[in-house]
């Protein structure tokens, strides 16, 4: 059976792509820090699941947390780097900012550079990392939030370079807006999907290891607009 690490298994999208998974037969290890989520979701998806409370800021000891969760499941053949935060911010204080960056670059990249040298070493393995559409364009509300995804987009590109010569596939996985406690009470969504509409969608590109993939996939119109409006224009549609 293969086996996968899914970090944000607490909540939202981390934890309906759990649902997902287990139900295909994957045996999962769920890394979030509220372990008393975590242990309701393991007894729900029944056993074979383990769980990690565990905080993806502290870098400093996150990797022995995921070697201890590897150890347990037996093997890793998947991660997906899903934990993130996106406090509203249209005020620029500092410790929104702050928790973004270190949730969503600093965690981000202490999860996805553990994996890649795991899975350097032994040759194979999947890596996905979920960012966002915010990461093709700025945003006045969440500042940080926008810089952050860019960021995993360009990292998760980086790692695809890096080990595409070991045949090891990197997913970058960009959703439009969920449904989420991320996303209670923002204004000006449109296209919102349910968290499990949006997990099928995340693990459609797991399974055909996509190199990117927008979820749902209309988003990638989008994308494309997103790409050729100009700055001017971009500020006043958007904000
Ligand atoms: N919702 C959307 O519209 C949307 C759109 C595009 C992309 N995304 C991305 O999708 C991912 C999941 O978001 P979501 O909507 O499912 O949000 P959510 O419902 O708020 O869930 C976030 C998850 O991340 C975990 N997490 C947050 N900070 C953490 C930390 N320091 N250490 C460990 N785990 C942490 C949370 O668990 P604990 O609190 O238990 O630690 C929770 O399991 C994020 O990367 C987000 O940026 C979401």
């Amino acid at each position: 059976m293969p086996k996968a690490i899914i970090t944000g298994a607490s909540a939202g999208l981390g934890q309906e792509l759990a649902r997902l998974m287990a139900r295909d037969g994957w045996t999962l290890g769920l890394l979030a820090r509220n372990q008393a989520a975590l242990e309701a979701l393991a007894e729900e998806l029944g056993p074979g699941v383990k769980v990690r409370a565990a905080d993806v800021t502290d870098s400093e000891n996150l990797p022995a947390h995921l070697d201890a969760l590897v150890a347990q499941l037996g093997g890793l053949d998947c991660i997906v780097v899903n934990a993130g935060v996106s406090p509203h911010n249209r005020k620029l204080a500092w410790e929104p900012d702050r928790q973004t960056v270190l949730t969503n670059v600093l965690g981000f990249t202490a999860c996805a550079s553990w994996a890649a040298r795991l899975f350097y070493q032994q040759k194979h393995g999947h890596i996905v990392g979920v960012s966002s559409i915010a990461a093709l364009r700025g945003s006045a509300a969440v500042p940080a939030y926008n810089a952050s995804k860019a960021f995993v987009s360009h990292y998760l590109e980086g790692l695809r370079f890096n080990l595409s010569r070991f045949g090891i596939p990197v997913t970058d996985v960009r959703p439009g807006w969920v449904h989420t406690a991320m996303t209670k009470g923002a204004k000006g969504m449109f296209w919102v999907v349910q968290p499990d509409a949006a997990a099928r969608g995340i693990y459609r590109a797991i399974r055909r290891k996509q190199k990117v993939a927008y979820v749902p996939r209309r988003w990638v119109l989008l994308a494309f607009l997103s790409a050729v409006t100009p700055g001017g224009l971009y500020q006043r549609i958007s904000n």
